[in-house]
């Protein structure tokens, strides 16, 4: 049976800290509130000119060289974010240019947090079929520049960087085993972007209006999190006949270490399965799963053959999962 096995995991994060202290001084909150509620400490901030492309391009790097996959061998690069450089062309397409993958077929898709397990469910499809050999999926955010720093709900919360995995189809036990996506567009008013697309346009009043800053309903959109996140994850250990024991490592989306811990503790998981990295980066939209598989990866927290769930939550609504067994 042909699968997509992860060859190749990489991140980057833009060098700029930005911390719960340097906040106090900018909205009203404190490091106490950020932590207790949130358990970010810092996150990090592109400068100007560092676009959803660059961090992009970089992470995509460090994946490729661990896989030994060379950018002309790619046939295809699917990139998750919502923080594009532009509307168009693609995030794909600058970053295709920018490695030198000259055959590849290169897109974004927008599916807020979950863009990263969308595009991995997108490529492990094409691969599984037998189109294409060889992919690159991204997840890749630069929300510090749809963010408003007058609002103390969802600036506290955000933060920038990219992850990147490399997929080859292999024939063999290992690779991704299944993945299941799910989307509620009637949630879609818990978080979104309202201004500067075309239905309200970017004039000077939609900018005085703060229109172009990103809006959330975090206390609703808490609760449908943990539910849509429990639910993804048992979905995946239906479908796949295995126990919540058999999960070597859960690796969530980071939008709030609440959500994380209430998801945990309900399927039973030590701390020591759950990879958590928020307290660093805060919530990076659709590159949270990948940078953390990352980190666990080069911190030696993945053995071969183990059994990695990944769980995704965000706008649109959107959910889903992907079990790799690694
Ligand atoms: O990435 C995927 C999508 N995002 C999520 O899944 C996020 C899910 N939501 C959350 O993580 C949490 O709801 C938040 C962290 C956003 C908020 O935590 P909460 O415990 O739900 O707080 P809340 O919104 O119910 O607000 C409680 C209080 C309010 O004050 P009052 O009305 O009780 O006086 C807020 O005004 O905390 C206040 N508050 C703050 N206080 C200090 C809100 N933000 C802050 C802040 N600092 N930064």
């Amino acid at each position: 049976m042909i699968r997509s096995r992860i060859v190749g995991t990489g991140s980057y994060l833009p060098e700029k800290v930005l911390t719960n202290e340097e906040l106090e001084k900018i909205v009203d909150t404190t490091d106490e509130w950020i932590l207790t509620r949130t358990g970010i400490r810092e996150r990090r901030i592109t400068a100007n000119g560092e676009a959803s492309s660059t961090l992009a391009t970089n992470a995509a790097r460090r994946a490729l060289d661990m896989a030994g996959v060379s950018p002309e061998e790619l046939d295809i690069i699917v990139v998750g974010t919502v923080t594009p450089d532009m509307f168009f062309p693609s995030v794909g397409c600058l970053v295709q240019d920018a490695l030198g993958a000259k055959k590849a077929v290169a897109f974004d898709l927008s599916a807020g947090c979950s863009g990263f397990v969308y595009g991995l469910s997108v490529a492990d499809n094409f691969l599984k079929n037998g189109q294409y050999k060889k992919a690159l999926v991204v997840g890749t955010e630069n929300l510090s520049k749809v963010t408003d720093y007058q609002d103390r709900g969802t600036c506290v919360l955000l933060g920038d960087g990219s992850g990147a995995v490399v997929l080859v189809a292999e024939e063999g036990h290992q690779g991704i085993l299944s993945t299941h996506l799910h989307s509620d567009g009637s949630y879609k008013d818990l978080l979104f972007q309202p201004g500067g697309g075309s239905r309200v346009p970017p004039t000077y009043e939609s900018i005085d209006e703060r229109l172009h800053y990103l809006k959330m309903d975090g206390n609703k959109l808490f609760k449908i999190a943990v539910k849509s996140l429990e639910d993804v994850v048992l979905e995946a250990i239906a479908h796949n006949n295995i126990k919540d024991s058999d999960i070597d490592l859960l690796i969530p989306h980071q939008a709030n270490l609440r959500i994380i811990q209430a998801i945990a503790k309900r399927l039973n998981l030590p701390e020591e399965k759950v990879f958590v990295n928020i307290h660093k980066y805060g919530n990076t939209s659709s590159a949270s799963i990948p940078i953390a598989l990352d980190e666990a990866n080069r911190a030696g927290r993945i053995q071969e053959d183990n059994l990695l769930l990944l769980n995704a939550f965000g706008a649109g609504l959107t959910w889903g999962s992907a079990l790799v067994r690694w």
